[in-house]
C-alpha cells in the first residue's frame, strides 16, 4: 500500500491538497463528486488499487496493486482553454516523472498513451463538466503501471503493456516518488499560460511516437489506414491519406502498423 507520510514528504509544498487512499473504485469518480462538494482546484486523489477503473471510450482500465493511479481536479480560469491541452499537458508531465524516476526514455502515442520501450505503461482519462458555455471543472485521471503485475498482465493486451520497472526489483518507495514527481511536474505543466502551453506542445511534438509513421486512425465514421505528418500548435494531428488528402484529427484513436 502507498505510504502517505512517504508520498507528502516528496510532493513538499506543491500548493495542492492530496488524499492518499488505500483502495478505491475509480479516483476520477471520487474526485467528480468531490468536485462537486466544491473541493480547491489542485486537488489530487491517489491510489494503487482501483476496482473499476475507467480508462478512454468506454473501456475498463485494470488497476491491480502494482501501479500508481491519481486523479487531479483543475478549474479553468479562462474558457479559451481548449480540452485537448489538458490532456497533453499531463502527458508531457507523465513523460518528465517517468524518465525522472525510472531513467528510461518516455514518448507519447497520440493523443495520451505514453510508452516506454515500445510498450504502453500509461493511461490519460480526463473528464469535464461545463456550465454556462465554459468550463467548471475537469478531471484529469492517470495511471501508470510501476512494476509488472503478479501474475503478469491479462492476455487481452499483454503484448502491448510495460511497466517502468520490469520483474520485481523496483528501488524501495518508489511509487510514492512517482507518485509525488507526477504531482509536481503536473503542476507546473498544467498551469497553461500561453507560454506553457506552448513549451508543452511542442515537448509533445518531440515525443510524438507517431509522427511519420503509418498508423491506423480510429474515427467514428470508421478505421482509416494513414499516415500521420505532424501535431498542430493546437495538439491536434495532422494526417496523410493513401490518396494525398491531408486531414486533423482532433480526438480518437489511433494504433501504430507494425
Ligand atoms: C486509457 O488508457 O484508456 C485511460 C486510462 C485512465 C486511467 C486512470 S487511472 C486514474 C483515473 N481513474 C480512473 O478510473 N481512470 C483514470
Amino acid at each position: 500500500m502507498l505510504k502517505e507520510e512517504k508520498l507528502l514528504e516528496a510532493a513538499g509544498d506543491c500548493g495542492c491538497e492530496i488524499h492518499v487512499i488505500p483502495e478505491t473504485g475509480s479516483t476520477n469518480d471520487d474526485m467528480k463528486a468531490m468536485a462537486a462538494y466544491g473541493a480547491p482546484e489542485g486537488t489530487v486523489i491517489v491510489t494503487d488499487k482501483q476496482n473499476t477503473g475507467k480508462g478512454r471510450m468506454g473501456r475498463s482500465f485494470f488497476s491491480p496493486r502494482s501501479g500508481v493511479y491519481l486523479s487531479m481536479l483543475l478549474r479553468p480560469a479562462s474558457d479559451m482553454v481548449q480540452a485537448l491541452h489538458f490532456t497533453v499537458a499531463a502527458a508531457v508531465a507523465v513523460c518528465r516523472a517517468v524518465e525522472k524516476i525510472s531513467g528510461r526514455k518516455a514518448e507519447i502515442k497520440w493523443v495520451n498513451d505514453v510508452y516506454v520501450d515500445g510498450r504502453k505503461v500509461c493511461g490519460i482519462l480526463a473528464e469535464g463538466s461545463v456550465s454556462g458555455g465554459r468550463p467548471d471543472w475537469v478531471v484529469v485521471g492517470i495511471g501508470t503501471n510501476i512494476t509488472s503485475p503478479e501474475g503478469g498482465f491479462p492476455e487481452e493486451f499483454a503484448s502491448r503493456a510495460g511497466a517502468l520497472f520490469e520483474g520485481k526489483n523496483a528501488p524501495r518507495d518508489i511509487s510514492e516518488l512517482y507518485a509525488a514527481e507526477l504531482i509536481k511536474e503536473l503542476r507546473r505543466c498544467l498551469s497553461l499560460s500561453q507560454d506553457t502551453i506552448a513549451e508543452v506542445i511542442s515537448e509533445y511534438r518531440r515525443r510524438s511516437l507517431v509522427i511519420g509513421r503509418d498508423i491506423v486512425a480510429v474515427t467514428p465514421s470508421g478505421e482509416k489506414p494513414c499516415r500521420a505528418i505532424d501535431i498542430t500548435d493546437a495538439a491536434e494531428l495532422m494526417v496523410e491519406y493513401p490518396d494525398g488528402r491531408r486531414g486533423i484529427l482532433y480526438s480518437g484513436e489511433v494504433s501504430l502498423k507494425i
